[in-house]
């Protein structure tokens, strides 16, 4: 992990709430935050505590004090002094969303506003939305940008969609507020997610010495390191309003545009023991290439760092490290959507998802 030796002493430190604390970018982006001299507070309802793939003193200076709150019981008070937003917390892609859209509508779409329109009472300046490239579904062009038309496919990308739009006609002069359109996240997190692309192709890879995709791996997928998207989060809370506010950043880079089963080949060229087998085609049809360029020319301080290559011989480093199980991998907590369905079944969460005792 590449963690700043010294603090950068040429912005202003600053007061923010991270919203999501507890999950896989949270957990990295409270420690990144603060490693800049930022005063970081969390706010999460903690659907994934039950497990921490690994503990790092070195590189999480200390975890933020996280208010333990459902999102869709703020209330101004909850956003009282503080500077920025970061807003991360909602379920957090297209398996949960389709589990149960009626609640992804309730948390990710309306649950949002609210936690905007609560901050914005309480007098924040900044707002940074954790959006998803996930937007633009089933591109129609060869490579998509900013300026494209969305075609959300799922509820998650819906209410990506919803969001950006809603939000946008809140931004004014006394509250910025920036959309960061992440491409698939990978690399390590204590709060791990085994549920996207290439973490679960390593873990696959580490633990069985075999890809067997089910598909033929042919759909384009961006992905970007979470280092590169915190990195994207800081320098759009430090940036200057006008060159963020009502603003859309694609976060990644174009050349991290891959087929899966070229991240399936980068793989198993650092995985050396792994074989890598495909299917048929498949009947998912979302596949989208995403320019970077806006974010690489426009977001000041920006410059995405990671490669692929380079992410998938960080998490050999880990697993390694940690003599990673394949029960550890399979473990529900480190799959979003089991952790949850384990939650209802043991009546732990009711059906909309509020905790049913504690
Ligand atoms: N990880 C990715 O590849 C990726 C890519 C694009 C966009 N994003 C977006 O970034 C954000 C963070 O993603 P992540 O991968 O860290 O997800 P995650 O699932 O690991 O973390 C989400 C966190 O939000 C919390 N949360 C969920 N519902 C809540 C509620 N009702 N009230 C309070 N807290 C709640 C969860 O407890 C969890 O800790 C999400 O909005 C996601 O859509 C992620």
């Amino acid at each position: 992990m590449r963690f700043p030796l010294t603090l950068d002493r040429k912005s202003e430190t600053m007061n923010i709430l991270v919203t999501g604390t507890d999950g896989y970018i949270g957990m990295r982006l409270a420690a990144w935050l603060s490693s800049f001299g930022h005063q970081i507070t969390g706010l999460d309802v903690g659907y994934y505590r039950d497990a921490t793939l690994y503990l790092d003193p070195v590189g999480l200076p200390k975890l933020p004090q996280t208010l333990c709150k459902d999102l869709r019981t703020v209330t101004p008070d909850d956003f009282e002094g503080f500077d920025a937003v970061v807003h991360l917390a909602e379920l957090s892609n297209d398996p949960l969303g389709e589990h149960n859209p009626d609640v992804t509508f309730e948390i990710n779409h309306q649950g949002t506003l609210k936690i905007a329109q609560a901050a914005r009472a309480a007098g924040v300046k900044r707002f940074v939305y954790a959006s998803s490239c996930s937007v633009y579904g089933v591109a129609v062009t060869d490579i998509v940008d900013e300026e494209s038309p969305v075609n959300p496919q799922t509820a998650y990308a819906q209410c990506k969609t919803l969001v950006e739009k809603d939000l946008k006609t809140m931004a004014d002069d006394s509250f910025s507020v920036v959309f960061l359109r992440n491409a698939t996240a990978y690399g390590p997190s204590p709060r791990m997610r085994f549920d996207i692309v290439l973490n679960d192709l390593c873990a696959l890879a580490w633990t069985q010495k075999k890809i067997a995709m089910i598909s033929d791996g042919s759909p384009w997928r961006p992905i970007v390191h979470i280092e590169d998207i915190c990195e994207a989060m800081r320098c759009a809370l430090e940036a200057p309003s006008s060159a963020i506010n009502g603003e859309v950043f694609n976060v990644g880079s174009t050349s991290e545009n891959y087929r899966v089963r070229d991240i399936a080949n980068i793989i198993a060229s650092v995985f050396t023991d792994c074989e890598v087998t495909t299917g048929p085609a498949s009947g998912d049809n979302r596949s989208y290439r995403v320019s970077f360029e806006k974010i690489a020319t426009q977001l000041p301080g920006f410059k995405s760092k990671w490669t692929a290559k380079e992410g998938a011989m960080e998490l050999k480093r880990l697993f390694e490290r940690i003599q990673m199980s394949q029960g550890t991998y399979e473990f529900r907590a480190f799959t979003r959507l089991k952790q949850l369905t384990y939650l209802q079944q043991t009546k732990q969460l009711d059906d909309k998802l509020y905790w049913s005792a504690r």
